[in-house]
């Protein structure tokens, strides 16, 4: 009996939900999971032990060996391997003496290789103790122990159980209850210019936390009429440290690369008048080439907005879909929605509108919105630049499309090592709160929802919807057969809408300038906007929002800026482990679901002259063997198989078959989709992959 676990316990109710976040709470305070600290979690949740081993044993961030005092991870995904990742695990496990992923006799140390960190456009990157660095070279592990800290841990240990509500308002209407929020929060805004340090969790890798200080006190010393705000980053990665300054009539202007030396420097060009700001390198956003050739509808706010700040995002717009919708019927949203034409940007398309009224109409209360911030595929890191960036935003889509589907509880699922995004958008739930946003009467109206945010403990599986449900359940995240589809019984057997974060982020505008209007910035099958993670050795790698139908030379040439080689890319990945290598010939093709060149989620990794395609199928199929639930064989047994036929140089035709049979007989999308990879590689990349053979 682990006496100090009492206390880390008794804030979680006595039930099966509990268990993930129970042994979260239980590994933050202790590093890991012992025998004794199992044993005590099953008996406060009554859950068999057996079964909190197995949840324990499932879940890869739940660790049940302690590991060194000093914890090493080095990115291996595809953008790191391509940009240094192997060399940088080989460096620190020479360093070291430590093989990778165990920890060293004496304790001291834990090299680890990682899947990826989801900072793919700050490759190559590790993480020391907690914290995520990025563009590392080789020659910087020799300093690395001044990286080390004892402080830092992922995870939000504890769930909000109990938060601050606003008293529930009866209001004529909810654009008049907004109204009041948005005339307090203009009252308290400051008139000067706005200094805001792109602190994300890419721009963090590489030290912008640490501008902060400096930018401060220069701006006091001055008395600059300036407000320095931690903001999040803009899309912007490959410029991080980067800093934008909005003037008073709003135009956004960006620092690149700023290093503490030029604070000074930049401090005293910010006295000048804004038209002499670009000779001091103070860019005007609009005519940057990274820009230009964007349509920002679910970026808008995301770099200019203070993340933690609900008055910020009031000034700027916020909640004012939600109001006039609440000014509504939720069958009005629901048919904007459908005008919209908008498909989950989860990877599968399905559309949106028609999820929740097919929730709204089904049987049983309380039903349930659960937002998939789970984003635990390599390559992809565009949600949690949305709610990093713009987490009010996130809230509202959830708010709104609880409303559309019916649903009085919503539940932000994050994934385990987005820290910052479950910081950010935890910190946004408790200021709605207490403004009257969320909870009972929002905005004064007949509409109720209680909102909380989950965290995950890994697993690519984890962000397949049912294996969520799963997991809030208390269980591993193992995949349910369908019928019945969520909306019809998901959670706790209740009808439940899953939608991803990028979906959710949509509705406001959709909402705010109509289905019609958003449905026109596409094409007819893949209507409205697209938000990419761009990734892999190009000038510009960063997360960018383009209409949809784009090619894949606009985001890689016009936007990214080409290789950094200047050679001509190979191709690229498109759509992580469940995506293939898509060839160069294909560039000018126009993006659309199920079409020739698919989006997928959103996740692309240039590939550069020279890059071995069979390494790059190699580690695709790899990851997902590894990341099969087990719940089905054709995926368990076929997936290892699969990877020792590629080792071995085996058949063609025993690959391709046994492709077949895994895409086939899978239960979900990671077997359904896991042969992709090297199906395409075949068809395209074929004599390459002979030629090693
Ligand atoms: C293996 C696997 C992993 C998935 N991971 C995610 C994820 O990280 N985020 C996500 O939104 N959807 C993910 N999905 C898709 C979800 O199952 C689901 O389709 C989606 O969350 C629905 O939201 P949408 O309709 O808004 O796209 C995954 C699916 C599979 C098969
Ligand atoms: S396809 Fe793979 S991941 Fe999906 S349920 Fe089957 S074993 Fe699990
Ligand atoms: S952070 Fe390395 S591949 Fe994503």
């Amino acid at each position: 009996m682990i006496k100090a676990l009492d206390t880390v316990l008794a804030q979680f109710p006595r039930e099966r939900t509990w268990l993930l976040p129970a042994l979260q709470a239980v590994q933050h305070a202790h590093g890991w999971l012992s025998d004794d600290a199992l044993t005590q979690v099953a008996a406060h949740l009554r859950v068999p032990a057996t079964e909190v081993y197995g949840v324990a044993t499932h879940y890869p961030e739940l660790r049940l060996a302690p590991r060194g005092r000093h914890h090493l991870r080095v990115c291996t995904g595809v953008s790191c391997a391509l940009l240094g990742g192997p060399q940088l695990l080989a460096g620190l496990t020479k360093r070291f003496d430590a093989a990778p992923d165990e920890t060293r006799t004496d304790r001291e140390v834990t090299v680890e290789a990682a899947d990826c960190f989801f900072a793919c456009s700050m490759a190559p990157a590790i993480e020391v103790d907690g914290e995520y660095r990025g563009r590392v070279t080789e020659a910087e592990l020799a300093d690395v122990e001044s990286w080390f800290s004892h402080r830092r841990r992922h995870g939000s240990p504890s769930p909000m159980l109990a938060m601050e509500s606003g008293v529930p308002t009866v209001a004529a209407s909810a654009r008049a209850a907004l109204a009041d929020l948005a005339t307090l929060a203009h009252a308290k805004r400051g008139l000067g210019i706005r200094v805001i340090v792109q602190t994300g969790t890419c721009g963090r890798a590489v030290g912008a936390d640490t501008l902060l200080e400096p930018l401060r006190a220069g701006i006091n010393e001055r008395g600059l009429d300036a407000e320095l705000i931690e903001g999040a980053c803009n899309g912007m990665c490959y410029a991080a440290p980067l800093v934008e300054v909005v003037t008073p009539e709003s135009m956004r202007f960006v620092v690149e690369r700023l290093q503490r030396a030029r604070v000074a420097a930049l401090l005293d060009a910010l006295a000048a008048e804004p038209a002499k700001w670009p000779a001091a390198g103070i860019v005007p956003l609009a005519v940057h080439p990274f820009f230009k050739g964007q349509h920002r509808e679910l970026l808008t706010r995301v770099g200019a907005v203070d993340p933690d700040s609900l008055d910020d995002a009031l000034v700027l717009g916020a909640y004012s879909a939600l109001a006039r919708a609440l000014d509504g019927s939720p069958d009005d949203v629901s048919a904007q929605v459908k005008a919209s034409g908008l498909q989950g940007r989860g990877g599968a398309f399905f559309p949106t509108a028609l999820k929740w009224e097919a929730c709204r109409k089904a049987a049983g209360e309380p039903k349930y919105l659960v937002m998939n911030g789970e984003e635990g595929e390599p390559g992809i890191f565009k949600d949690r630049h949305l709610m990093e960036g713009d987490p009010h935003q996130v809230l509202e889509g959830v708010l709104l499309a609880a409303y559309a589907a019916g649903a009085s509880r919503a539940i932000l699922y994050i994934h385990g090592e987005a820290d910052l995004s479950a910081q950010r958008l935890g910190w946004a739930v408790v200021e709605a709160r207490a403004a009257g946003l969320v909870g009972e009467r929002v905005l004064g109206r007949d509409f109720r929802c209680e909102v909380e945010v989950r965290r995950g403990a890994g697993g690519f599986v984890l962000g397949e919807e049912t294996a969520l449900l799963e997991s809030i359940e208390g269980r591993r995240a193992q995949p349910r057969t369908r019928p019945p589809f969520p909306v019809e019984a998901g959670l706790w057997g209740r009808p439940t809408v899953i939608n991803n974060v990028e979906t959710l982020c949509a509705i406001p505008t959709i909402v705010a300038r109509g289905g019609a209007a958003f449905a026109a910035l596409g094409t007819s099958s893949a209507p409205g906007t697209k938000v990419f993670g761009i990734s892999g050795p190009v000038r510009r790698p960063g997360v960018v929002e383009v209409k949809n139908g784009v090619t894949l030379n606009h985001l890689l040439h016009d936007l990214a800026g080409g290789s950094v080689d200047g050679r001509p890319l190979k191709g690229a990945l498109v759509g992580g482990p469940s995506g293939s290598v898509v060839p160069a010939a294909l560039f000018d093709v126009a993006m659309e679901p199920r079409g020739r060149v698919s989006p997928g989620t959103g996740g692309i990794v240039a590939v550069p002259a020279g890059a071995s395609i069979a390494d790059i199928v190699r580690t695709l199929v790899a990851f997902n063997a590894r990341e099969s639930c087990g719940k089905c064989t054709p995926c368990r047994e076929g997936l290892p198989r699969l990877l020792a036929l590629l080792d071995e140089a085996g058949s063609e035709d025993k690959i391709r078959e046994l492709g077949e049979t895994i895409q086939l007989a899978s239960l979900c999308g990671l077997g359904q989709a896991a042969p992709i990879a090297v199906q395409k590689a075949f068809e395209i990349f074929g004599d390459e992959l002979r030629g090693r053979r």
